[in-house]
């Protein structure tokens, strides 16, 4: 398993695409774009010019994932803990949405992708608000892949949410405690649609969730690589799926080959 892993990262990063088994896509990827601050810093500019060129990326990895026919792709722009940061860099965050939507939505429309962002919205400016509501009901109806952007989002707090919708249910007597199960959970979250994680890529070479898709991420496989956000390509990103093809993908089950 170690050699098979360490061939794979040692292969020429362009050769994935063609290698990648057509009928084994993960349906749901989700990616922690981590590292805009160190690749600022690398190059002695200020942590916003990490931001700026990491938001750029996002585009080209949308479309390589739409292209290998991945069905939904969520990605972590900004969690609950992110406001600890300073002031200055926030508001260059929160800047960013602006320009993103203006130039990415008309490629989102012909691309008949459904765009889609969870987390607690409410924090936002009004202006992103509107502008990331605007984007949702615009791409409403498309029927491509589901990019889901994650904006103010925390896993705990997803939960907390959910368990308060359900308790409140409860309360009403709508639900039986006794209902309560997996999917009624699922279904209180804000992905109620969306199947489980099956892949999560991070950036940058830290190996943690930060709290990300805690509960759909149960039996996700997690492809880490050192290469910081604003240097990922579709090319890194075909080959985290051929990793993702090459694992031994149990779920709690025996393998196939046991
Ligand atoms: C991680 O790098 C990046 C972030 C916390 C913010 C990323 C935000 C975007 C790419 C733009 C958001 C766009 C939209 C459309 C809402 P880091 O700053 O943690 O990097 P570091 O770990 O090297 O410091």
């Amino acid at each position: 398993m170690l050699n098979l892993f360490k061939k794979i990262t040692q292969e020429p990063v362009d050769s994935f695409q063609d290698r990648l088994n057509k009928d084994d896509i993960p349906k749901h990827v989700a990616i922690i774009m981590d590292g805009n601050g160190r690749w600022a810093k690398q190059r002695g500019l200020p942590r916003t010019a990490g931001h700026k060129k990491g938001v750029g990326i996002i585009e080209s990895i949308v479309e390589a994932a739409g292209q290998t026919g991945v069905e939904m792709l969520t990605v972590y722009a900004f969690s609950t803990e992110n406001w600890n940061r300073p002031e200055d860099e926030i508001s260059y965050i929160m800047s960013l949405p602006e320009r993103f939507f203006a130039s990415f939505m008309p490629k989102v429309m012909e691309a008949n992708m459904q765009l889609r962002c969870i987390g607690d919205l409410s924090r936002l400016t009004p202006k992103v608000q509107t502008i990331i509501q605007d984007a949702m009901e615009q791409s409403a109806d498309n029927t491509g892949m589901i990019f889901n952007i994650a904006v103010n989002y925390g896993g705990r707090l997803e939960l907390v949410r959910a368990t308060q919708k359900i308790a409140q249910e409860v309360a009403k007597g709508t639900l039986a405690v006794e209902e309560i199960n997996e999917a009624i959970i699922g279904s209180h979250l804000y992905t109620p649609e969306l199947p489980d994680v099956e892949l999560l890529i991070r950036t940058s070479g830290e190996e943690r969730v930060s709290n990300f898709l805690l509960w759909q991420i149960a039996y996700a496989e997690f492809y880490f690589t050192d290469t910081l956000w604003p240097d990922f390509t579709p090319d890194e990103f075909h080959r985290a799926l051929y990793a993702y093809q090459n694992r031994d993908r149990r779920k709690g089950g025996l393998t196939q080959s046991k």
